[in-house]
């Protein structure tokens, strides 16, 4: 009996010692956009969001401009656990989990309304919680945005235009495909080697978001935008589900509140930035697409939606057509 009272005695000393001295933890998180860009801005928003729900014991140390490597590599070190934290482009996860692959069918998206039903509604849900058998966490979608095609030689209306220019792409097999359909000579390039690339002339043409295009400056180096909207590239936020786990139910609580309401501030600030960075590059010549304009170009992604149909499988690319 003493012994089992002295045991209960040590265990609730042990527990309130631990209790008193709450840990504090510090997320380090990555990413491969620059730190004025919207994704940057809601790292640092969701740091002063968890600080002041847990009494500064949870903190954040954000590393811009792939610092912590490729979107890839951040990636895996979410799975090794040397990263705790980062946003990336959805195109990569494909590489990770191929139910991925059933976002970046070209065209597929026609406005914002049609994205958000389908990334918060069951089919979005569906593919961040799959993310669990890779040992990622997925808890959030942020936004990078609807993608343009960009050159440095040429206003760009249809695939002839296009044909033959060297062309970077994310490391997706789905975008190499579809590029190669439209007539371009697409490769797959790390993001932070882009600039240099364009610089250079390894590259003539480039797609992302408007808002990228001008915080990475590649305004000086690409002075034609034409407006394709061809793929929506949402940046889901990964967590690794160890550092996830080893929070207490208040954290893990204050973690899923702060990074909902992160959420939407950063798409707000991301619906906004397109427009602010294109009154902001008065030397780029935009060119909007007439229907049939851009009906040339999203009638060769016929054979690209079935590639993605087989390498998926199951129903995901239909049930995605239904919603949009
Ligand atoms: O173009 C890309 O590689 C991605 O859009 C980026 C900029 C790394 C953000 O996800």
């Amino acid at each position: 009996l003493a012994a089992i009272a002295a045991a209960t005695t040590l265990c609730a000393a042990g527990l309130a010692g631990r209790a008193q001295a709450a840990e504090k933890i510090v997320l380090k998180a990555g990413h491969a956009a620059s730190t004025s860009n919207t994704g940057h801005q809601a790292l640092e928003h969701l740091a002063k969001e968890l600080a002041a729900k847990t009494d500064g014991r949870i903190t954040m140390e954000i590393f811009p401009n792939s610092q912590l490597g490729s979107e890839r590599e951040l990636v895996e070190s979410i799975q090794l656990g040397n990263v705790d934290m980062t946003f990336v482009s959805s195109a990569v996860l494909g590489n990770f989990n191929k139910e991925f692959f059933a976002l970046d069918i070209p065209f597929l998206f026609k406005d914002r309304a049609s994205v958000y039903r389908v990334l918060d509604g069951d089919i979005g849900q569906g593919l961040l919680a799959s993310l669990d058998k890779v040992g990622i966490k997925g808890v959030a979608y942020w936004e990078n945005g609807f993608r343009q095609l960009t050159n440095s030689k040429k206003v760009i209306k249809s695939p002839a235009d296009l044909e033959g220019m060297k062309m970077r792409t994310m490391e997706n097999e789905v975008h190499i495909a579809a590029w190669k359909a439209e007539g371009a000579n697409p490769a797959p390039l790390a993001f932070g080697e882009l600039f240099t690339a364009l610089q250079q002339g390894t590259f003539d043409a480039q797609e992302g978001p408007i808002n990228l295009f001008y915080d990475m400056k590649f305004n000086e180096v690409q002075k034609y935008i034409t407006k394709t909207n061809h793929v929506y590239s949402p940046w889901p936020l990964l967590i690794n589900p160890e550092v996830y786990e080893r929070f207490s139910d208040a954290d893990k609580k204050a973690f899923l509140q702060a990074v909902k309401d992160t959420t939407a501030y950063q798409r707000e600030l991301a619906q906004k930035a397109d427009e602010k960075a294109e009154a902001a590059m008065p030397t780029v010549t935009f060119t909007s697409l007439t229907p049939e304009e851009l009906a040339a170009f999203s009638s060769r992604m016929g054979p690209i939606q079935e590639m993605v149909k087989k390498k998926v499988g199951g129903d995901i690319v239909d049930r995605i057509v239904a919603e949009t």
